[in-house]
């Protein structure tokens, strides 16, 4: 009986060990085969490659000296950037003007609670044109963020475009803290290693939701000159000297993996004396250029100043106000504004006043690009797309590059851009803004 069994197991053994043998010398064959097989096509390769580019060569000198011309001479016009060729496939000489439509690069983020916001907001400003860079703070749930992980996937347009990244080692975030600066810098950083051909960079967050679509704003931005920066500030502190410059605090965010608010320590400081602080809004938009400097550090004040605004009170109100301002081959690229239409109570307080439907002709008037804040699901919302986006039931919002049925559920063109009624109204203010004697009157004063 045990023997029996014994030899079972054994012959078993040398079957299958007899059946992998076998496999393996099939194997063996079949790639001898293979080989040969790709030996011999190589060699046709090679010959025909050379034919190629031979012809190739040939017919490409004819067209450069025209070409580069035209190139040239449509430069000064707009920006500096060198162009971007990328979609352009390398068989079909002459190549075509160069794609003038800018790409704007997105930061969104939200808290705990806010997947849904958030995940409305990215919708209404998807374009397959920009990036989106979303982040959930360490304050939300692990299984909010795998869910917003997850949505982002499971799309088919973000799956198939690839412009649309989430932030999976969250950052601690604390409200008025210099941890927002620091993630906002964390997003730029992300952004420019792995996107190269982005213009503009936007912060926003859940509570914000756009004014006009991405066409509107992509045909606006694409005859502006690319180093331009949006950023709302001035020099005169007010009441800010006393209750935010001078006061030390320390957030926890920093070092505690426990979210708490921020505290304050004493002395405080005098005002400092080697760089001019300014102030503003939290909110703007930033040239590629400026991100660069900020992140890069090539000259030491953006480094320094951060350090500086470690210990300032709401440092997202000053942090690249002050070093864009104390850097003179940035100043003359500041337009002073944030591109945001926000409503604050009279007497201001700590929140700006949280929109609604009673707001929106205030909102259309200011011409602005972006609104905050909302509520989640807030009617003045569905009103927004309906009447200033056209965008149906949770799609995204319609633009020019929108294929398939139901619409925009396939990408077409997306440099075919389709302006609407939101481009005039942002063209007419940022015309007010750009206008020279304001224009360079408002910088840094
Ligand atoms: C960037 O966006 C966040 C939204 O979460 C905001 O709180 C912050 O103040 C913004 N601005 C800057 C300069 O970081
Ligand atoms: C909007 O205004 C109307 C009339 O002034 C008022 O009755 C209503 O409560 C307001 N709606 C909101 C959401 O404040
Ligand atoms: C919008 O969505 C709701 C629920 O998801 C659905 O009942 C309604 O028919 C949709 N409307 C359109 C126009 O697609
Ligand atoms: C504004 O620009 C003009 C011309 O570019 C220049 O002459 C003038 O000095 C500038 N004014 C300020 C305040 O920078």
């Amino acid at each position: 009986m045990l023997f029996s069994t014994g030899t079972q197991i054994v012959e078993e053994n040398y079957v299958y060990v007899n059946e992998i043998t076998r496999v393996k010398t099939m194997m063996k064959l079949k790639d001898i085969k293979h080989l040969n097989f790709e030996k011999r096509w190589t060699f046709t390769l090679a010959i025909g490659s050379i034919i190629f580019i031979f012809l190739f060569a040939t017919c490409f000198n004819f067209g450069t000296v025209s070409s580069l011309y035209k190139i040239n001479s449509f430069f000064p016009k707009f920006g500096d950037k060198p162009a971007d060729f990328g979609d352009q496939r390398i068989q079909t000489p002459p190549p075509p003007p160069r794609p003038t439509v800018p790409r704007f690069a997105y930061l969104v983020s939200g808290s705990k609670g806010d997947l849904n916001k958030l995940w409305r907001t990215v919708r209404a400003l998807y374009h397959p044109w920009n990036y989106y860079v979303l982040h959930l703070d360490l304050e939300s749930s692990v299984e909010e963020r795998k869910e917003l992980a997850l949505r982002v996937e499971n799309d088919p347009v973000f799956a198939a475009v690839g412009n649309v990244y989430v932030v999976t080692k969250a950052n601690m975030v604390t409200y008025r803290g210099p941890t927002m600066v620091s993630n906002t810098l964390h997003a730029c950083a992300i952004l420019l290693k792995k996107f190269k051909d982005w213009d503009w960079f936007i912060n926003l967050s859940a509570s914000d939701y756009p004014l006009v679509t991405q066409d509107d704003l992509l045909f606006t931005f694409r005859d502006l000159k690319r180093d331009l920066n949006f950023i709302e500030h001035t020099s005169n502190l007010g009441w800010k000297k006393n209750k935010r410059a001078m006061p030390l605090m320390i957030d926890p965010g920093l070092y505690q993996n426990r979210k708490s608010d921020i505290f304050w320590v004493q002395p405080r400081r005098a005002l400092p004396t080697s760089f001019k602080l300014f102030t503003g809004s939290a909110w703007m938009i930033l040239s590629r250029s400026f991100v660069e400097y900020c992140i890069w550090g090539w000259d030491n004040l953006p480094r320094t100043l951060l350090m500086y605004y470690t210990n300032f009170v709401s440092s997202p109100e000053g942090y690249f106000q002050t070093v864009i301002c104390n850097t003179p081959e940035f100043k003359p690229t500041v337009v002073n504004h944030d591109m945001h239409f926000i409503s604050w109570d009279a007497p201001p307080s700590q929140h700006p006043h949280t929109l609604n439907i009673n707001d929106t002709d205030k909102m259309i008037a200011s011409g602005a690009a972006f609104a905050r804040k909302f509520k989640q699901d807030s009617l003045v919302l569905d009103r927004i797309d309906r009447e200033l986006l056209r965008r149906k039931n949770g799609s995204f919002t319609p633009g020019g590059w929108c294929k398939g049925d139901p619409s925009c559920t396939k990408v077409g063109k997306p440099t075919r851009v389709k302006p609407g009624p939101g481009a005039r109204r942002l063209s007419r203010l940022i015309g007010k803004l750009l206008q020279p004697p304001k224009f360079n009157e408002s910088q840094c004063s």
